[in-house]
């Protein structure tokens, strides 16, 4: 069992999220995967939503997102949001196609009864993503968790194992269709090298031997019922 964190994350997304919306880029090729695996849903929610990234413009969006700091940094014109947790949706069972949360559970109290309410308020598909247990971010998840104890202002995050996050679905009653990882680098190897072209080159050898399939991270999992 993880243990909790020990104060509300989004609490510290009031401290640290101011500048949120212009550090966070989104990458094209996993707007193109999310955006594929939303299929033809049409109504969506996009929990801990935070600025709004990869919120596909033409489908009905509900966002859902606790801090305020983070609600404010949402581009005029986006779809609504109501401010709340994950952990308890304010929206009812089966109400939406398809739910998305993305670097989020990583953050959440209570990650598994998050999993549990995106999972009941979707009718058809979950999709979430995590940073691997197996994975450099395990260095990094220690390193900030640890500063954190020690009341540094940071953003701490837990790391996650695929087996827990797939049997975490299946207790839901939904099963993995897609599971992906991004890079076998830390993704701060890859801001500092700062060339995608290099970053493309570095991390398609790594996959050519295997090691993005052992220690690729972020994960982003695709589950259905
Ligand atoms: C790293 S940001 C990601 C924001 C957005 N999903 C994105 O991909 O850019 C993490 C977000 O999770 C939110 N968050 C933290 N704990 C949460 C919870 N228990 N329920 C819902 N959102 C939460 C934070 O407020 C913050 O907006």
């Amino acid at each position: 069992m993880d243990e909790a964190f020990p104060r509300s994350h989004p609490d510290i997304y009031d401290q640290i999220g101011r500048g949120y919306a212009g550090n966070r880029v989104p990458d094209p090729r996993i707007a193109a995967r999310i955006w594929q695996a939303l299929g033809d849903a049409r109504r969506i929610c996009n929990i801990g939503a935070g600025a709004g990234s990869y919120e596909p413009a033409d489908r009905e969006v509900i966002a859902v997102e606790p801090s305020a700091v983070m609600l404010a940094q949402r581009p005029q014109g986006s779809a609504s949001a109501i401010q709340g947790a994950a952990e308890a949706l304010p929206l009812a069972d089966r109400s939406v196609d398809a739910a998305i949360s993305l670097r989020v559970l990583m953050h959440a109290t209570d990650w598994r009864r998050c999993l549990a309410e995106l999972c009941r308020v979707a009718r058809w598909r979950v999709i979430v993503d995590f940073p691997a247990r197996a994975s450099f971010a395990a260095l990094e998840s220690g390193g900030r968790r640890a500063a954190a104890a020690l009341g540094r202002r940071t953003e701490p995050y837990r790391v996650m194992a695929e087996a827990d996050v797939r049997a975490a679905f299946a207790a839901n009653g939904y099963r993995v269709v897609d599971v992906r990882r991004q890079f076998v680098l830390p993704i701060a190897f890859h801001k500092i090298l700062s060339s995608a072209p290099a970053t493309s080159r570095i991390e398609r050898g790594l996959a050519a031997i295997g090691l993005l399939r052992l220690l690729g991270s972020p994960v982003t999992m695709v589950a259905e019922r």
